[in-house]
């Protein structure tokens, strides 16, 4: 991850310094004050005390100092952290119709062109034609369950894969989640290896995170930079952006042109894309709407449940007690003649249990994408100035110990009424998100981590490797990044019993 240090101190002063000067010029008496948060040095503001490495480590801190909002201000930028989810519903549910802004990303955003995807799309009609079109194909569970052959058909593919070589786990969870939101996105059948599309969106995704991470490029913290030539030594950057722009672009339009072509052959299957085009006419806006929605589903789906199914197999390796009770129940309910299927799900409440306590261990999005607010607001009495980015502490809210008891212990019983007890907080009310920004994939997520749960589960027994006679503990050290993944670990996989192998090598066919 690139970090701030690509940027001198001396480049962020002269720009600190105009715009501290400007602020200051422009300064009116704030009709509140600011909540608390650490205290603000001359010219820098609070850049020393923004974090590089796991930030909700630090706002967690800050929310213990200064209690469920903190602020700090960075060159000129406000920027309050919610340490409570009852604060996060409050303004950012709420009182959505001001706080549904996302902030403008000079570099990611404005230059590469992630702007025009729907995490990052500014808050407006745009916006809602784009959620609309998502709402309209995965917005309700039952609307989702169309696509429960999909997620099957695949996930068992994927444990044929993971038998095959189960030392190549990471790689199979993200081929697996690309063939899902491929075939969901555009109706596309991806290849067993190299496929041009997956391999498209791997690239595309990447750039994203790194066009995107704070402080990476000096043009994100002095706009006006974007309009330096691109011959202008110092002005890589605007070459780069090109290069990525290209394949966002390529990204977008590649799989777009697939369904148009299958539409005008008359061999286009059911997906995300062909259901919007059926039988209309289009106006340029609708065909963007429309193209741009698609890559939004297919790029903000690729990598976000590829984290949360391999944090499954970290918690399988680590937590064997886990693994043998959702084994157990599968062996009670299912049987061991045939794989879990979406038909069973209500009939197994403890696999129900893991795949909230995966979601809940290891927050994806640990400090979600930061809203914006586009009006001056006073919230518990503190003053929230138009344009201020709003970053939720996920991670906190799913390990608040008001909300869940022991929080840093792996527990899925925690989610199951037990001698009277409660179940506590399901933690799909948190990690997708607030207000109108939240996850518009939320239902395929969950419907694409139970299955590939109950699968898994199913049919292997997961355990810790032993290497030269000593058992090998993966350490559990999450990435920093908009989307947090395990780091990459080792484990043994292998099919439970002759039966489960032999149902792994089924065919699985469309
Ligand atoms: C474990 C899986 C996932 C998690 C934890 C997750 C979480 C999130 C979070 C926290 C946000 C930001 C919400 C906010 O701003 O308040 C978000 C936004 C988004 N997610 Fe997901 N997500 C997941 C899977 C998916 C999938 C499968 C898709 C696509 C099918 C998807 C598409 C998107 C898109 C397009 C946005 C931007 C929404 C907007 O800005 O209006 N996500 N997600």
């Amino acid at each position: 991850m690139v970090t701030l240090t690509n940027v001198t101190w001396l480049d962020l002063c002269l720009g600190g310094v105009g715009i501290y000067l400007l602020n200051r010029a422009l300064s009116k008496k704030n009709p509140a004050p600011y909540p608390p948060g650490p205290a603000g040095r001359p010219l820098v503001g609070n850049i020393p005390d923004m974090p590089q490495d796991k930030p909700w480590l630090t706002f967690t801190e800050w929310g213990k100092k200064y209690g469920d909002i903190s602020h700090v201000e960075v060159l000129g930028q406000h920027i309050m952290v919610l340490n409570s989810v009852k604060t996060a519903v409050e303004m950012l549910d709420k009182k959505s119709s001001i706080y549904s802004d996302r902030p403008v990303l000079p570099m990611g955003g404005e230059l590469v062109g992630w702007k025009n995807t729907l995490v990052l799309l500014p808050y407006g009609d745009r916006f809602r034609g784009y959620r609309k079109n998502f709402h309209r194909v995965i917005g309700i569970r039952a609307a989702v369950d169309i696509f429960h052959p999909v997620e099957e058909i695949e996930t068992h593919r994927f444990l044929k894969r993971v038998l095959a070589k189960p030392d190549q786990l990471q790689a199979h969870v993200r081929h697996t989640a690309g063939a899902i939101i491929l075939r969901i996105s555009h109706g596309y059948e991806v290849k067993e290896n190299n496929d041009p599309f997956v391999d498209l969106a791997d690239r595309a995704v990447d750039q994203f995170s790194r066009s995107t991470a704070t402080g990476a490029f000096m043009v994100d913290i002095m706009p006006s930079l974007a309009k330096v030539p691109e011959w202008v030594p110092g002005a890589g950057f605007k070459r780069k952006a090109r290069e990525w722009h290209s394949t966002l672009e390529e990204m977008v339009a590649a799989p777009y042109k697939f369904v148009k072509d299958q539409m005008a052959a008359g061999t286009a299957p059911k997906s995300f894309t062909s259901n919007l085009l059926e039988d209309r006419t289009l106006s340029e806006e609708e065909e963007h709407i429309i193209k741009w929605s698609a890559a939004s589903l297919y790029s903000g789906g690729a990598d976000t449940t590829v984290s949360a199914i391999y944090s499954l197999f970290l918690a399988m390796t680590l937590f064997p007690e886990a693994l043998k009770k959702a084994q157990a129940e599968i062996d009670a309910v299912v049987g061991s003649d045939r794989l879990p299927s979406f038909a069973d799900r209500d009939s197994l409440p403890y696999v129900e249990a893991l795949a909230k306590e995966i979601l809940r261990w290891n927050a994806v999005v640990p400090t979600a994408v930061p809203h914006r607010v586009i009006e001056d607001d006073i919230h518990d009495g503190y003053y929230v100035p138009k344009g201020s980015l709003i970053i939720p502490n996920i991670w906190f809210m799913l390990n608040d110990p008001r909300t869940y008891a022991n929080p840093s212990e792996f527990n899925p019983d925690r989610f199951l009424a037990n001698g009277g007890k409660e179940p506590e907080t399901d933690p799909r009310t948190v990690c997708f998100g607030f207000g109108r920004r939240i996850c518009p994939g939320l239902h395929l997520a969950d419907a694409s981590i139970w299955i590939s749960t109950a699968m898994s589960v199913a049919v292997f027994d997961i355990s810790k490797v032993v290497e030269n006679g000593v058992e090998i503990t993966p350490e559990v050290d999450p990435s920093s990044g908009t989307i947090s993944h395990p780091k990459p670990f080792k484990c043994s996989i292998k099919p439970r019993s002759a039966k489960a192998l032999a149902l792994i090598q089924l065919d699985a066919n469309y």
